[in-house]
């Protein structure tokens, strides 16, 4: 009987050692220790072996099926140890390609346009502002002398935000409100550029998208007039744009400017582009930034970035811009 175990015992530690995988274990659990195994039959036959052997059986017997499961236990953490090791080898992630300057990134082509444009203005006297993305509607429509009601509201298709009064909170459609929250922050004189991220109820196509980039700039001093807006848009074609390029104003309407203009851009070879609007900031609008317009005038302008950057690096439609397809992001 003994005998027997010993052969048993020793078949069980070969299996168990042979195991390859975990679920390999699961099936020997059952053949070496389970209803059918020979360690489990055994019991039986000592029940009829002669009780002064019994005793002797019954403890070779116990102590052979508890190195077995001793073994199997040892063996199971093993090869969880191997399949753990060999997930996470096939799971490594090579950092070390970061320290290969082929595969550095580098800003995106409107934040690299909308840091020249801030570049370009620092250059020329003008402080940077900001506003917030979510707006009143008092800030975004009302102080720019657009009240409830007016065409102009319509113009705008305005993505309103739940909170508050039904309507009185929305995703600023324009980068406008900047030039009343400045206003009301600081006194004249004041010379900022507000570049930022707008948003529109807008299908995306080659020329719109529903979230897109303004800058606006806004100057409020004394005796500003026309001609200093016109002087302006012209230094700021040369600075960005280089020499050989020119810039012009046409007749336009905003309401929150009087008189209001289209800014065009003329290029060397005569063609023109046309980036934004501006004029001379409306009375109602300089009142209702606090700032009295018997004392103060100003002018303002606002144009789209991403326009911009389209012009600037010739592609023709703004959806390439934020694919984020790295083979197209990474030729700017
Ligand atoms: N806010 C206008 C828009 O989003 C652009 C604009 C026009 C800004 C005239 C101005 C301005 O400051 O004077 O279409």
């Amino acid at each position: 009987m003994i005998e027997d175990l010993q052969k048993i015992e020793t078949e069980a530690q070969a299996a168990l050692s042979g195991a390859a995988t975990i679920d390999d274990l699961r099936t020997l659990e059952t053949e070496l220790l389970g209803k059918q195994a020979p360690l489990t039959q055994a019991k039986r036959q000592i029940a009829s072996l002669d009780p002064s052997q019994r005793r002797d059986a019954g403890r070779s017997l116990n102590e052979a099926r508890q190195r077995v499961e001793q073994s199997l236990g040892s063996r199971r953490s093993e090869l969880a140890r191997q399949e753990r090791a060999v997930q996470l080898e096939g799971e490594r992630l090579d950092l070390t390609e970061v320290a290969n300057l082929d595969v550095v990134g580098h800003a995106h082509v409107v934040t690299q346009t909308w840091e020249a444009l801030e570049d370009t203005f620092v250059g020329m006297g003008f402080r940077i502002a900001e506003g917030p993305e979510v707006e009143t509607d008092w800030h975004n429509f009302d102080a720019l002398n657009i009240p409830p009601g007016h065409p102009a509201r319509d113009g705008f298709d305005t993505i309103y935000v739940n909170h508050g009064d039904p309507g009185s909170t929305l995703l600023r459609t324009h980068t406008s409100p900047v030039q009343i929250r400045t206003m009301l922050d600081q006194e004249p004189p004041i010379y900022i550029v507000a570049p930022g991220r707008v948003f529109r109820r807008d299908t995306a196509d080659a020329t719109h998208l529903p979230v897109f980039h303004q800058i606006e700039g806004l100057v409020v001093d004394r005796d500003i007039s026309l001609a200093d807006l016109a002087g302006t848009i012209e230094a700021f074609t040369e600075a960005y744009f280089g020499p050989g390029f020119s810039s012009r104003l046409r007749p336009n309407y905003f309401p929150f400017t009087e008189p209001s203009a289209e800014f065009d851009i003329q290029r060397p070879d005569g063609s023109w582009l046309e980036l934004g609007g501006c004029g001379m900031v409306h009375p109602n609008v300089l009142r209702a930034g606090g700032i009295d317009p018997e004392q103060w005038s100003g002018f303002a302008f606002g144009f789209g970035i991403d326009r911009l950057a389209l012009l600037k690096f010739g592609v023709d439609d703004l959806r390439e811009f934020f694919n984020n397809d790295i083979r197209m992001l990474s030729q700017f």
